[in-house]
């Protein structure tokens, strides 16, 4: 007892002392998105802060039936990527105007696993990787986690990433390892890039000889005409990443790569070192799903259904909050505006604790401090019940009247 009462002091000693901790975890704080999902348990908030799928319409009795069929206790077991799951993905593709062999495609534990390990594949200390100025908060953590050097590059909020400032920075910065974009339904912006921007992208990256990871996660949940994928331009140049988190269910944490053969052969290596492999329970489930035939249905009912949501929060933002500058996604989840004059990180704050309604102030989507951001915010129209978006609207309405009384 007494000789596990000191090695119980002695534990406390090591992690409680923050010396032990590395440079980086040092510097490590919650993200805004992470308090925002700690707040959202709170069941009287509106949330329209996160990026999440609609609980209400995912596939849980399908979800039943696949385990259903799960039959032998191998499926228990570690195991080697599914190959049929493989194929899946690959007919799926198609959907997306991509041509790929099952051979070029790694099951991964989500997108997010998918860019982590693209980044062990590319990136050394102190390598530049180019992102949109505004961008998915998880790929700029992982980026620092490689202990990359960030380069934003300026977007336009209606239009996406602007190409002249792209080939200015490219001349200033010769060697960067990769260009990091969301083509399609663009978190946060909302932005679908236009064919035209597409093909400048792909070209510019091409003489610049700049892989590209481009990171497809809402490219599946489209409300009206859309472009191919990055890829399909250019399959050499192109890591194209997708993942079953917004159209099946995020906790199934199932995402792929497709990539050349050699590269894919690479990063299986580079995923055993991380978690052996992705859950086999997951794999079988969401195999047995796809062999039930219905995702096509499924996708489009989510098409539709989102696409009301977001009509329903359009209609209410003109209604509510005309001063709001905001465009109209295409495709995804996510809504972005700019409220002039007011300080977005204030009003989130004063929102959620006195008027009961979340959003993402535009801050926490800043790869660098950028004062620009201070005035935007991203609403998400996916989560929220959708008899509660124009209520949280008014609230927001409510929200910002009480804001400039105050200020
Ligand atoms: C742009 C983008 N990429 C990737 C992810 C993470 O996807 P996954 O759940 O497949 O890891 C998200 C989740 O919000 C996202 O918005």
């Amino acid at each position: 007892m007494p000789l596990f009462k000191s090695l119980r002091n002695h534990h406390n000693y090591l992690t409680m002392r923050k010396q032990y901790l590395s440079t980086l975890a040092k510097t490590l704080k919650k993200s805004a998105i992470q308090q925002a999902l700690e707040k959202s348990v709170d069941t009287d908030i509106i949330s329209f802060s996160l990026g999440m799928p609609d609980t209400g319409i995912l596939p849980l009795t399908e979800y039943k039936n696949a385990f259903q069929s799960i039959n032998s206790p191998s499926i228990l077991q570690y195991s080697s990527p599914l190959f049929s799951l493989k194929i899946h993905i690959a007919n799926l593709m198609k959907e997306r105007q991509i041509k790929c062999k099952p051979e070029q495609i790694l099951l991964t534990s989500g997108a997010q696993q998918a860019m982590t390990l693209i980044c062990k594949l590319l990136i050394d200390k102190g390598d530049s990787v180019i992102i949109e100025e505004i961008s998915y908060p998880g790929f700029i953590q992982i980026a620092k986690s490689a202990h990359a050097n960030l380069i934003s590059t300026p977007v336009d909020y209606k239009n996406g990433i602007i190409t002249e400032q792209l080939k200015k920075l490219l001349m200033k910065n010769k060697t960067p390892k990769l260009l990091y974009t969301i083509p399609e339904g663009h978190n946060p912006s909302g932005i679908s890039l236009s064919n035209e921007k597409r093909l400048e992208i792909v070209n510019i990256a091409s003489s610049w000889q700049l892989p590209i990871v481009e990171d497809d996660a809402y490219g599946f949940i489209n409300y009206g005409k859309i472009n191919p994928p990055l890829y399909s331009y250019s399959s050499g140049l192109v890591f194209y990443i997708g993942s079953f988190s917004k159209i099946l269910s995020p906790a199934a944490r199932l995402g792929w790569i497709i990539a050349p053969e050699y590269l894919i052969q690479k990063l299986e290596i580079l995923k055993e070192g991380m978690d052996i492999n992705t859950s086999t329970l997951s794999q079988y489930i969401i195999n047995n799903y796809l062999n039930q035939g219905c995702l096509n249905e499924h996708l489009e009912f989510l098409k539709n259904h989102y696409k009301k949501k977001r009509d329903i929060m359009v209609e209410a933002i003109k209604h509510y909050i005309p001063e709001m500058d905001f465009s109209i996604p295409n495709s995804g989840f996510f809504i972005w505006g700019r409220l002039p004059d007011i300080n977005t990180n204030k009003l989130f704050v004063q929102a959620l604790e006195n008027n009961k309604v979340s959003f993402l102030p535009g801050s926490a989507f800043g790869v660098k401090h950028n004062s620009s951001l201070a005035t935007c915010l991203r609403l998400s129209f996916a989560l929220c019940d959708i008899n509660m978006i124009e209520i949280g609207i008014k609230r927001l309405k409510q929200a910002l009247k009480e804001y400039k009384t105050r200020s």
